[in-house]
């Protein structure tokens, strides 16, 4: 029997680690300069047909971007990255970056100090919002995902809480050719030779350095 992985894919951090840049609000979701860091996945056919707007790139870009929707039941994400409110939420009108049918279509864990009622979308996505803590949330998500494996899908705080309790079992980082200077540092302090972990893969295009890192 093979065991449901926990797994981070298609995470771009630039050269100097930040996953997002620095400021994160509503018309900088990814922080300023944030988008630099996902120009090898804008092209690809993954994210163009996502948003149906043409057939898109293939290639290695394309090949990693595509591993990251293969056996996925279930997705984990930190507040920041659905969406740009914080603190208490004032009302239940914010309903992820992603339209009426977001790309999940799994149940999808959101770790928050905030509770919310359950969100169902379109298409088979429903927002769960865990208080409880990131194994909470594993829990919650691995239950979901039927033996699945699930996937972190970011932002950096959350992926660094689970790599710091060893609970990661493989991630796939697109180092882009950008740097930032500021922003949200990825592995910044975090000893992940002394956690186990290894570089495992790595092949580089015009856009990006693809790594996989796991155990
Ligand atoms: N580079 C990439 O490939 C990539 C991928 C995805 C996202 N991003 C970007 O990354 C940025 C978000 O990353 P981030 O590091 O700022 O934040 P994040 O990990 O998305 O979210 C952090 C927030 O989640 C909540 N949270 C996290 N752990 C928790 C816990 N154990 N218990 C309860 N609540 C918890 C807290 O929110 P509250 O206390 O407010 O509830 C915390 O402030 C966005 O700009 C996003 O666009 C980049």
């Amino acid at each position: 029997m093979t065991m449901s992985k926990l797994r981070v894919q298609s995470f771009a951090v630039s050269l100097d680690g930040y996953a997002a840049g620095p400021d994160q609000d509503l018309q900088n979701p990814l922080g300023v300069r944030g988008p630099e860091l996902m120009e090898w996945f804008f092209p690809t056919r993954v994210l163009q047909k996502m948003y149906g707007q043409g057939e898109g790139e293939t290639g290695v870009d394309n090949a990693m971007a595509e591993q990251g929707f293969v056996n996925i039941g279930a997705w984990i994400l930190g507040r920041n990255m659905f969406g740009p409110v914080r603190g208490p939420w004032p009302d239940y009108q914010w309903k992820g970056w992603w339209g009426a049918n977001p790309p999940y279509h799994v149940p999808v864990f959101v770790l928050t100090h905030h509770a919310r009622p359950p969100l169902e979308m379109e298409g088979g996505t429903v927002f769960h919002f865990v208080t409880e803590g990131i194994e909470a949330a594993l829990d919650q998500a691995r239950a979901a995902a039927r033996g699945k494996d699930v996937r972190i899908g970011g932002g950096a705080a959350t992926i660094r809480q689970y790599l710091r309790a060893g609970l990661l079992d493989e991630i796939h980082l697109a180092i882009s050719p950008i740097l930032l200077g500021q922003g949200e540092p990825l592995l910044e302090g975090i000893d992940l030779p002394a956690l186990g972990y290894r570089v495992k893969e790595h092949v580089s295009t015009e856009a990006a350095m693809h790594l996989v890192v796991g155990r």
